[in-house]
C-alpha cells in the first residue's frame, strides 16, 4: 500500500496572522487520523511550527537552493529549511520552472541535496497545453521525469506530483482518466531507471484539485493524493479535501 498525500502549496499567499487564523479554524475541522502537508512561504515556517505543534500537520517548503550554504543572496538550503521545521520540500514546481527558468538538470541538483539533507523531495512535473494539444504529454512526462532525476538513486523518501499546467489556478481540473492516464505512464517512466520500487512511490496529482473533484481523483489506482493551491488557503475547503482523503 502506497501512502496517500495531501500537499498544500500556498504559494506567495498568507501573512502571520492570516496563517494563525487558518491553523485555529484548520485543526478542529480535521477528522480523527486526517493528516496534511503545508508548504507555507518561507517567512511563516518557524511560526507554522510552534502553531502545529502536537497536530498532525507536516511542514514543507517551497523551494530550496542545492548548495549547504554560502554567498547566494536570498536563497535557502535543505538544511535551513530542515531547521526551520520543514520535513518536505517541493521541487520542479512549474512556476519555478516558468518564471524562474529553473530546469531540469537544476531541479536534479535541488532534489538530491534535500534527499541528502533528510528532507523529502516532491518533485513536480506536468505539460503545458500546447504540449497537450499536439499530443506530446507523454513524450513529454517521459523526458522531463528522467531528467528532473537524473543522477538520484532510487528511494522510498521522494514523491512525484503529476501537475499538467494548463490546469494550474485555472479550475480546468484534468479528468480522472487523463490524470490517471499520465501517472500511471510516469510510474512506468519511474520503472525504467527504478525498476520494482517505482511500484512503491507515491505520485500526487495537482492543479484545480477542489472538494468536489477529489474524491473521483483519489479513486483511480495510480493517484495516490494531492498537490493543492487555491484551495488550500480556505480552512474549510482544504478540510474538506484531507477528510476526504482519509475517509
Ligand atoms: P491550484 O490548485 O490553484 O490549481 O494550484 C495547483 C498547484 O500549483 C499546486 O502546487
Amino acid at each position: 500500500m502506497r501512502e496517500r498525500l495531501i500537499v498544500a502549496n500556498w504559494k506567495m499567499y498568507k501573512t502571520a496572522a492570516e496563517a494563525q487564523r487558518f491553523i485555529q479554524d484548520f485543526l478542529p475541522l480535521l477528522h480523527d487520523t486526517a493528516q496534511a502537508i503545508i508548504c507555507p512561504p518561507i517567512t511563516l515556517l518557524s511560526k507554522m511550527h510552534s502553531l502545529c505543534a502536537g497536530s498532525r500537520i507536516v511542514l514543507g517548503v517551497q523551494n530550496i537552493y542545492w548548495e549547504n550554504e554560502g554567498a547566494y543572496t536570498g536563497e535557502i538550503s535543505a538544511m535551513q529549511a530542515l531547521d526551520a521545521g520543514a520535513a518536505y520540500c517541493l521541487t520542479g514546481h512549474s512556476e519555478r520552472r516558468q518564471f524562474f527558468n529553473e530546469s531540469a538538470h537544476m531541479v536534479a541538483l535541488k532534489t538530491t541535496a534535500a534527499l541528502k539533507a533528510g528532507l523529502k523531495p516532491i518533485v513536480c512535473v506536468g505539460e503545458n497545453f500546447t504540449q497537450r494539444e499536439n499530443g506530446q504529454t507523454l513524450q513529454i512526462l517521459h523526458d522531463d521525469i528522467l531528467a528532473s532525476l537524473k543522477g538520484i538513486e532510487a528511494t522510498k523518501c521522494l514523491t512525484i506530483a503529476y501537475e499538467p499546467v494548463w490546469a494550474i489556478g485555472t479550475g480546468q481540473v484534468a479528468t480522472p482518466q487523463d490524470a490517471e492516464e499520465a501517472i500511471a505512464h510516469l510510474r512506468a517512466c519511474l520503472a525504467e531507471i527504478w525498476g520494482e520500487l517505482a511500484a512503491e512511490i507515491p505520485i500526487l496529482y495537482g492543479g484545480s484539485v477542489k472538494p468536489d473533484n477529489i474524491s473521483a481523483l483519489l479513486a483511480c489506482p495510480n493517484i495516490d493524493g494531492a498537490l493543492v493551491g487555491g484551495a488550500s488557503l480556505s480552512a474549510a475547503g482544504f478540510a474538506a479535501i484531507v477528510n476526504t482523503a482519509k475517509n
